[in-house]
C-alpha cells in the first residue's frame, strides 16, 4: 500500500516536471522569461525577441488571424498569405459553381486582376500585447460578489480601452487569462480586402476527406493562398478595385532543407479554446455524458446528408462546407473519448487533485481558502449534469435543422424590435438578412426535412419530457406520433425556406414584418422550443455555470500557488500563442509505431480511381510516375506531411511551422486521432500535430499547377539562416 503510494507520487512528480515540459500554448511576449532556455535546449537557434518584439520587426509580424477562425502567414513581400484549404474552403466554395467548379478543379489566379474578393473575410495583425492585470483588477476585493466584481472589472476595462495608445487604423481589446486571474490588452490592425489567389483541387487539398480527417498517416495537401490588399498608403481599407497588394513588415523565408526526426519546431498561431485545468469530475462528464450525446446527434445528421451528397453533385457543392464542419467535431469528440479513456485522464487528474488537496490541507491558510474547492466542484458538476445534457441536445439539434435556424434568426429580429425599437431592428437586419440568404444558398428542402425528422425524434424521445416543448408534443399528437407526417406538414405550410419570400418579408416596414413573423407556424413552434429551453434549462444552468466559473478561477489561482514546481500556461482563447516541440513519430498502440513523415508514395497506395475521397488527379499521377519533383523532392521521394509534439488546437489550422531558424517548413492543419484529447489533457506520448510539408505545397504550386509566378514571389532558402 505504502509502496504503491510512493510510486504514484514519483509518477506524479515525474509527469508534472519532466514529461509535461513541452505541453503548452505560450504567450509570445513571455517566451523570454518562461521558455527561451528550454527552446534553445531543444535546438532553437533564434532568440525570443526574434519571435516577438514590439521594438523591431519580428516573426509575429508575419502571422495573422484569418477571419477569426484560422491562422495564416505572410510568404511574400506582396502580401501573399498561406493558410489551409479547409480554412479557405468557404471562400473557394462561394466562387464555385457547376460550370466553374474551383472546389473540384482548383483555382489559380494568373495575375493580380484575377484574384477573387471575399466579402467578410479579413486578417488581423497583432501590433502589441500589454499586461493590464493591475489596472483591470483595481478595486476588486475578495468580499465582492460575482456581479459586483464583474462590474468593477468592466469599468476598468473600459478605462483601459479609452486610454490605449494606438493609431487611427488600429483597434484594441482586453481579454482574461488563467480563468480571469490575469488580463492582457491586444492592439490589432485588421485588413478587410483579402482575395483568393490559389487552391489545389479538393482531391489534393482535401485528399482522404473525412475518412482521413484527424488521422495519421495523412496525405492531404491542405493549403490555399490569399492576398492581402491595402489602400495606396498600405493601410487597411474596405474592398476597392484600386487597392494594392499589401507590403508586410515581415514575410517568412521558406526552407527547402527538409526535416529530420527530433528537429526543433515551433507553431505560431491563434488557438481557439482549450480546457486544460478542469477538475477530474468535469473531464469524466465530458467523456461519459456530453461527448457521447453530441456524437449520437451528429451521426444521425451526417448519415442523411452524406447519402444525398453522394447521389447529387449540386447538393454536394451546397452541403460540402456544412458537412465538413459537422463531421469535424463529430469525429474529434470520438477521438477525445478514446484518448481520455486510453490515457486514463480521470485517474491522472484524480492523482493530481489528491496531491493538491494534501498540500492544501497541510497549510492552514490554504486550507481555509482552498480546502473545499474540489468537493464543491463535485457537488456542482453533479447538479449541472442534466442541464448540460439538455443544453447539448438543444444546441446540437436546432442548429442542424435549417428551418429552425432560420426561425431563430427571425425570432431574434422580432425581439430586437420589441425590446429596442425600429432603429435597432434596422441595424440588426443588416447582418441577419445576408446571413439568412446565405443559409438558403446552401439549403435543400429534402435534405433538411430528413434531418428534421430524425433529430426531432431524438429531441422528443431521448429526453426527460420536462425539457421538451409541449407544442411539439401536441403537434405530434395530431399526426399520431408520426414524425414524417409532422415534419411534412410543417415544411409544406411554410414559405420561410424560400429566398424570395424572405426578401419580401424583410422589405416590409419593421412593424409589419414583425407582425408577419409572429404568424408563422414554424416560428411559433420554435418559440415554444426556445422558451422551454430558456425556462427549464438555461436559467438554472447559468446559475450553476457562474458558480463553476468562480470555483475555476480560484482553483487556477490555488494551483499556481500550491503546485509551485509546475509552469502554467493559460488556456487557449483565440489569442496569439507559440507552442514548440520536436518532429517525432509515436506508438498509437501495442506493437505499432508511426513514422514522422509521409510521401507521395502513400497517396498512390491510397488511390482509388473515381472515389469520392481517394481519387488522385491525373497530372499528379503523371508527376509521380516521372518522379518530376524538381528541387522539392528528397532522395527520389516527394515528402507530403509530417508530425511533431507541438501542442495545438482548433484555430491553429493554417499556422506556420517554423524550424530552429524561424524558416517556414510546414503548415499546421490537424492532430492525430489518438491525441485529440489534448484540448483537455495533453499527453506527450501520443499527442501530435499534423503539418503539410512546405516542399509539397511548393511542388503542387510549381509542378502541378504551373503557378511559377507565385514561387517567384517567395524567398526560398536552402540551409539555416
Ligand atoms: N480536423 C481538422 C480541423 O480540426 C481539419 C478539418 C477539415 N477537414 C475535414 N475533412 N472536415 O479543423
Ligand atoms: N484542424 C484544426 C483547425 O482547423 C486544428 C486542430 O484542431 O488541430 O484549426
Amino acid at each position: 500500500m505504502r509502496k504503491s503510494k510512493i510510486i504514484l507520487f514519483l509518477f506524479f512528480i515525474f509527469s508534472v516536471t519532466i514529461v509535461k515540459a513541452d505541453e503548452g500554448m505560450w504567450l509570445p511576449q513571455l517566451l523570454q522569461k518562461l521558455n527561451e532556455s528550454r527552446m534553445k535546449s531543444l535546438g532553437m537557434k533564434i532568440s525570443a525577441a526574434d519571435i516577438y518584439s514590439i521594438n523591431k520587426g519580428s516573426l509575429k509580424d508575419a502571422v495573422v488571424s484569418l477571419g477569426g477562425f484560422c491562422t495564416a502567414e505572410l510568404i511574400s513581400s506582396k502580401g501573399l498569405i498561406l493558410t489551409n484549404h479547409h480554412c479557405g474552403f468557404d471562400a473557394i466554395q462561394n466562387h464555385s459553381s457547376l460550370e466553374n467548379n474551383y472546389l473540384r478543379d482548383g483555382f489559380w489566379a494568373k495575375t493580380n486582376k484575377d484574384e477573387l474578393p471575399n466579402k467578410g473575410l479579413f486578417v488581423t495583425f497583432i501590433v502589441r500585447i500589454d499586461d493590464v492585470t493591475r489596472a483591470v483588477m483595481n478595486g476588486v476585493t475578495p468580499a465582492m460578489n460575482e456581479a459586483e466584481r464583474q462590474s468593477v472589472i468592466d469599468k476598468n476595462i473600459a478605462a483601459v480601452q479609452r486610454n490605449v495608445q494606438k493609431q487611427a487604423t488600429q483597434k484594441s481589446f482586453v481579454r482574461g487569462f488563467f480563468e480571469a486571474n490575469q488580463y492582457y490588452l491586444f492592439v490589432t490592425e485588421t485588413y478587410n480586402d483579402v482575395r483568393l489567389v490559389g487552391a489545389p483541387p479538393s482531391a489534393i487539398g482535401n485528399f482522404g476527406k473525412d475518412t482521413d480527417n484527424w488521422v495519421w498517416p495523412r496525405h492531404t495537401g491542405d493549403f490555399s493562398m490569399f492576398r492581402i490588399y491595402a489602400s495606396k498608403d498600405n493601410k487597411p481599407a474596405e474592398y476597392a478595385e484600386g487597392n494594392i497588394p499589401y507590403t508586410p513588415k515581415r514575410a517568412l523565408n521558406i526552407s527547402l532543407k527538409g526535416i529530420k526526426e527530433n528537429d526543433f519546431t515551433l507553431i505560431f498561431g491563434f488557438p481557439g479554446r482549450t480546457s486544460e485545468y478542469l477538475p477530474a469530475v468535469a473531464v469524466e462528464q465530458i467523456r461519459t455524458v456530453s461527448d457521447p450525446a453530441k456524437i449520437a446527434i451528429r451521426e444521425k445528421a451526417l448519415t442523411i446528408i452524406d447519402n444525398y451528397m453522394r447521389k447529387d453533385e449540386a447538393i454536394k457543392i451546397k452541403y460540402a462546407a456544412k458537412y465538413a464542419s459537422i463531421q469535424n467535431a463529430y469525429k474529434k469528440w470520438q477521438g477525445e473519448v478514446l484518448g481520455l479513456t486510453r490515457t486514463n485522464a480521470f485517474a491522472k487528474k484524480t492523482n493530481y487533485e489528491d496531491e493538491f488537496q494534501k498540500r492544501v490541507d497541510a497549510n492552514p491558510i490554504w486550507k481555509t481558502e482552498y480546502g473545499n474547492l474540489l468537493a464543491d466542484f463535485k457537488t456542482v458538476y453533479n447538479n449541472i449534469e442534466p442541464y448540460n445534457l439538455a443544453r447539448d441536445y438543444y444546441t446540437e439539434i436546432f442548429s442542424k435543422i435549417e428551418l429552425f435556424s432560420i426561425c431563430a434568426r427571425l425570432k431574434a429580429l422580432q425581439i430586437t424590435y420589441e425590446t429596442k425599437g425600429e432603429t435597432a431592428f434596422a441595424e440588426r437586419l443588416k447582418n441577419i438578412e445576408p446571413d439568412l440568404l446565405h443559409v438558403l444558398e446552401e439549403y435543400n428542402a429534402e435534405v433538411d426535412k430528413k434531418v428534421a425528422e430524425a433529430l426531432m425524434e431524438m429531441y422528443v424521445q431521448n429526453q426527460d419530457k420536462k425539457y421538451v416543448s409541449p407544442e411539439v408534443l401536441q403537434a405530434l399528437e395530431t399526426t399520431d406520433g408520426n414524425f414524417v407526417a409532422f415534419i411534412n406538414r410543417l415544411y409544406s405550410q411554410t414559405s420561410l425556406t424560400n429566398a424570395d419570400s424572405i426578401e419580401a418579408l424583410l422589405a416590409l416596414p419593421a412593424a409589419e414584418a414583425v407582425e408577419k413573423i409572429k404568424q408563422y407556424d414554424a416560428i411559433h413552434l420554435f418559440s415554444d422550443v426556445q422558451s422551454v429551453y430558456q425556462n427549464q434549462v438555461q436559467k438554472q444552468q447559468n446559475i450553476y455555470q457562474a458558480y463553476i466559473n468562480k470555483l475555476q478561477r480560484s482553483y487556477m489561482q490555488a494551483q499556481m500557488e500550491v503546485m509551485k514546481e509546475k509552469k502554467f500556461y493559460p488556456d487557449a482563447n483565440s489569442t496569439m500563442r507559440v507552442t514548440y516541440g520536436q518532429v517525432k513519430g509515436y506508438n498509437p498502440r501495442d506493437a505499432v509505431y508511426y513514422k514522422f513523415q509521409t510521401t507521395l508514395d502513400g497517396i498512390m497506395e491510397k488511390y482509388i480511381p473515381g472515389d469520392y475521397e481517394f481519387d488522385v488527379p491525373a497530372k499528379l499521377i503523371s508527376l509521380y510516375k516521372t518522379k518530376d519533383y524538381g528541387r522539392y523532392g528528397e532522395n527520389g521521394k516527394m515528402p507530403v506531411c509530417f508530425i511533431a509534439t507541438n501542442h495545438t488546437t482548433g484555430g491553429n489550422s493554417g499556422s506556420p511551422a517554423l524550424d530552429a531558424y524561424g524558416n517556414l517548413i510546414g503548415l499546421n492543419f490537424d492532430r492525430v486521432w489518438e491525441g485529440t484529447m489534448s484540448d483537455i489533457n495533453y499527453d506527450p506520448s501520443i499527442c501530435r500535430n499534423i503539418m503539410v510539408d512546405i516542399r509539397y505545397v511548393l511542388f503542387i504550386v510549381d509542378k502541378f499547377a504551373g503557378a511559377t509566378h507565385l514561387i517567384d514571389e517567395m524567398k526560398l532558402v536552402q540551409a539555416g539562416k
